[in-house]
This record gives structure tokens, C-alpha cells and sequence, in this order.
């Protein structure tokens, strides 16, 4: 269905995220036809710019998007550009003065209305103030949500700060707070696999499952966000919101409804079952130079906008315990890293071994394990694998995998991951946003952490661009006898 009239206001409309992301999603929606007749779009920026402009640097943003699908149909829709093109329009303005809103208020009059906020995180205090104090928040009749793009707060704290802020203007159901991973397929699949066939969730706990490995690996390195990276870091920069929003998945108990307050209400359960992270359990380090896919790369400390001295961590791994009755006994090992050898991000839950081996040749710790992996990115499927019988005279067992791949059995083009927010938040529902307590309980998680780290003189360690990461990253699994699948 159709989503109901709108008008979507991107604050930072002039920014990367806008042409990268939101633009493409909201031509992907256009194209599905789920977008109201009535659908407009402001871009809000400080930038001195035309509507002809951006109008233009839209239109070669959509152009790239499309050209990177790079199929024999990746061909502009003209039909749904020229619609959405008319929709467009630039405002001119600073975020923090009066002006701004009230010309804002102007074009948007009574209408539904969205706001975007990507912007760097230090406005969305200030942005969601003013909207407020010129009472575009006011909803009477029509409905007005704020979207609030990551970072969330640096840590614990700050992001209660900012919370208790946004809650000063808004009521809780006005705020979208996104984490884009929730908007991949693969992502919402996990719940789907779960709660939707009866085989798997008879063996979803500490009876059957040995421990569960959560990756999220990335080729790139810092790329042109030194700046803001400098400062972040890869645990805040991924562990309490998209690490832990696949964690909370995998983990969760099964919701009463897929309604989002009874989705998140499981989410936070199992976030706050959580035991607080223990410093010896965690693994921080950086890239040095190295090769990746064949290229020379330089390390972190050589990168733009970074320090040669650099303490930031741009790998983490750690050990967590969750404390309920599903899972106690389980390890859940996590890692990230920019540099790393491929990009892949993928959860893997290593059941136990048979309780007892028949084959005389092949004792119990050399059957093959049986490991479940739901692949998130790039590739997108689920594989499973088992002990088989290698063929011949003699008994002896091979790892075998049964395999489903997303592409075998749909055809979907690619998305941004931002369709489904975005046509979320204009239906209103938030089942795949994170409500304050969320946020708050992921952040709990890591600040034990963040609290070890500020006191620590040097506790990082280094590896080499283009390698699975540092050797103190195995030796967290190596303590009980455990291995990392491996990246390749
Ligand atoms: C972002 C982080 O939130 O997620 C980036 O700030 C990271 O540093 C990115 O590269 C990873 O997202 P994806 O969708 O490529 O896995």
C-alpha cells in the first residue's frame, strides 16, 4: 500500500548520506509505487545553492546508484525521476537560527511531515530544539516524526543526555532512531528463520549450542572520515548498535506480536540479560600498512585527518556473556575491523559435538561441527554444516554444507537498506528502530570497556592491512579450545 502524504525534510539534504542512500531509497520507493501523490521532499543545508542545482546533483547521484547495479536493465526510470524531481525543493538555512524553521514552516503548512536528521550527531540536540520551540513538532491531526541517524551518543551517558533531550520535545513514538542494518534483508531474515519454522528454535539454546560467533569484517579502511573516526573508533562505531542489534536477534526470546513495542521489549530483555564485559575478555587494535586485494595500503596512522600517534582501535573482538536460562554457559564472540581480509558479516552458532563418536577413526573433537551460518553481507543465505561419510571401503568422515543462497531463489534488485525504514517510518511503524531503552541497553554493554580503555596507558594492539586481524583475537577463542571460522 501506498504510504499516506507526506512531506520529508532532510536536514544535511546537501550531504553524502542524502545522495548515497536516502535519494536512491526514495527512488527505489518511487519506482515500487508506494510513495502518496503528495510525496515532497525539502532539503535543508547551509550550503549556497539553488533547487536547480540540487535538483542536478540528484539527478547524477540516482545515476550512479543505478549504473552500480550494473545490470543490462540498470537504466534511469525517466517516468520516475521526472515525478520526483518536481518534488524536490532546496531550503537555504543554518540549523541553529529561527529563520530556518519558520521558513520551513512555510512550505511544509499543515502537512504530515517527516524530519531526517543527517547531520553530524553534535545538531540533533539543537535541530529537534528548534523544531520544537517553532512548533513544527506539534502534531494535531497530522502526524510529525523525526528520524536520528547514528552516532547516538559517545557513550553511556551521553546518549541518556541526548534521550532525555529529544524527550523534552517529542513523545517517544515520534522518534526513529535507525540503525541501517536493521533495514538489511538478511538482517530481518534472522527473526524470520527463527519464529518461522519449527527446526530451529528446539535447538536455539545452551542445550545444543557450544557458542555463537558474530563477525562484521570490512576491506575498506578509513577512508575520508579520519576526522570523525579519530574520535569514535570501531567498538563505538559498531559494536553497541549494529553488533548488538545482530546479537539481539540471534538471541532474543520470541516476541507476543511483531508489533514494535513487543519486538523491542525482547530486544532490551536480552540486551540488559547482558553480563557487564570484562576488560581481559576484549581485544582493541589498529591496521599497519599491509596488502588488500593486491594493493599496498597504507596503516591507520597514515591515514587523512589522523594522528601519528593514534590510540584509536579500528579492529575490536570480545568475549560476552549473556545471563538468562537460554543461554547461560554460551559464549557469544564478537568481532569488527576495517582492513581486514574480505568483507563479510555473517553469524555463526557452532552447535555442540555428538555426545559420542561410533567411528572408531574419527574420535568426537575431529567430527566436523556442525555450525550454522547465516550470512548477512555480501553474500546472503544460510549454510549449514555437517559430518558426511566419505565415499569408499573405509569409514571415514568429510565436512560437508548445505547451502541457500538468497539469489537462487529471488530475483529482488539490490536495495539501500533505507527503502524499508524509510516507508516504516511513513506508515508508522517502528518495529525496526531502536527505542531509547535500546540504545541505552547497548551502550551499558560496552562501557565497561570504554571506562577500562580511558584508564589503559597503550593496551592496543596492531595487525597487518589485509590480514583476519591481530593474534590476540584468536587467543580469546584458543583460551577454550575454540577457532574463529575463517575470513576468506
Ligand atoms: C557505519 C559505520 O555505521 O556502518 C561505518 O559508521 C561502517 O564505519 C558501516 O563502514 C558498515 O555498514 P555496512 O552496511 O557496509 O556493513
Amino acid at each position: 500500500r501506498r504510504a499516506p502524504d507526506c512531506t520529508f525534510v532532510i536536514f544535511g539534504g546537501g550531504g553524502d548520506l542524502t545522495k548515497r542512500l536516502l535519494l536512491p531509497a526514495i527512488y527505489n520507493l518511487a519506482c515500487a509505487n508506494l510513495l502518496n501523490e503528495t510525496f515532497s521532499i525539502v532539503a535543508v543545508d547551509w550550503a549556497d545553492m539553488t533547487t536547480e542545482g540540487l535538483r542536478s546533483q540528484f539527478r547524477d547521484a540516482i545515476d550512479e546508484f543505478v549504473a552500480r547495479r550494473g545490470t543490462a536493465a540498470a537504466v534511469l526510470n525517466e517516468t520516475v525521476w521526472d515525478w520526483m524531481m518536481e518534488r524536490i525543493s532546496y531550503l537555504r538555512g543554518s540549523f541553529e537560527e529561527a529563520d530556518t524553521y519558520k521558513a520551513l514552516g512555510d512550505k511544509i503548512g499543515t502537512t504530515n511531515a517527516v524530519f531526517y536528521l543527517a547531520v553530524a550527531s553534535r545538531f540533533f540536540g539543537t535541530i529537534v530544539d528548534q523544531l520544537g520551540e517553532s512548533g513544527l513538532t506539534t502534531e494535531d491531526g497530522q502526524f510529525r516524526r523525526v528520524i536520528i541517524e547514528k552516532p547516538f551518543g559517545s557513550d553511556l551517558a551521553s546518549a541518556k543526555t541526548l534521550n532525555a533531550r529529544l524527550l523534552r520535545t517529542l513523545t517517544e513514538s515520534q522518534i526513529y532512531r535507525i540503525d541501517h542494518y536493521l533495514g538489511k534483508e538478511t538482517v530481518q531474515n534472522i527473526l524470520a528463520l527463527r519464529f518461522s519454522n519449527g527446526i530451529f528454535e528446539p535447538l536455539w539454546n545452551r542445550e545444543n549450542i557450544d557458542h555463537v560467533q558474530i563477525t562484521a569484517a570490512e576491506t575498506v579502511g578509513v577512508e575520508r572520515r579520519g576526522g570523525f573516526y579519530e574520535g569514535t573508533g570501531a567498538l563505538r562505531d559498531m559494536v553497541p548498535n549494529h553488533i548488538m542489534q545482530l546479537l539481539a536477534m540471534t538471541a532474543m526470546e520470541a516476541p507476543t506480536s511483531f508489533q514494535a513495542d513487543a519486538v523491542r521489549d525482547e530486544k532490551s530483555k536480552v540486551l540488559s540479560a547482558i553480563h557487564p564485559m570484562r576488560p581481559e575478555d576484549i581485544v582493541r587494535a589498529q591496521y599497519v600498512p599491509g596488502n588488500v586485494g593486491g594493493e599496498p595500503v597504507n596503516g591507520y596512522r597514515q591515514e587523512m585527518n589522523v594522528a601519528a600517534t593514534s590510540q584509536t582501535e579500528t579492529f575490536v573482538a570480545m568475549k560476552l556473556r549473556i545471563d538468562n536460562w537460554r543461554w547461560a554457559g554460551v559464549p557469544f564472540y564478537l568481532r569488527t575491523g576495517k582492513r581486514l581480509t574480505c568483507r563479510k558479516t555473517e553469524i555463526a552458532i557452532h552447535f555442540k559435538h555428538a555426545p559420542y563418536a561410533l567411528f572408531r577413526d574419527t574420535p568426537v573433537e575431529k567430527l566436523t561441527p556442525n555450525i550454522l551460518v547465516l550470512h548477512i553481507q555480501p553474500t546472503e543465505g544460510v549454510t549449514l554444516q555437517f559430518s558426511a561419510k566419505v565415499p569408499g571401503p573405509a569409514v571415514r568422515l568429510g565436512g560437508v554444507r548445505m547451502k541457500f543462497d538468497y539469489s537462487d531463489w529471488y530475483t529482488e534488485g539490490p536495495t539501500t537498506g533505507y527503502e524499508t525504514l524509510i516507508y516504516d517510518c511513513l506508515i508508522g511503524d517502528a518495529t525496526l528502530f531502536q527505542r531509547a531503552d535500546n540504545i541505552e541497553a547497548g551502550w551499558r554493554v560496552v562501557q565497561p570497556a570504554l571506562d577500562a580503555w580511558a584508564k589503559a596507558e597503550d593496551p592496543l594492539c596492531f595487525y597487518e592491512a589485509g590480514t583476519a586481524g591481530p593474534r590476540d583475537a584468536d587467543e580469546l577463542l584458543s583460551r577454550s579450545g575454540r577457532r574463529w571460522l575463517r575470513l576468506v
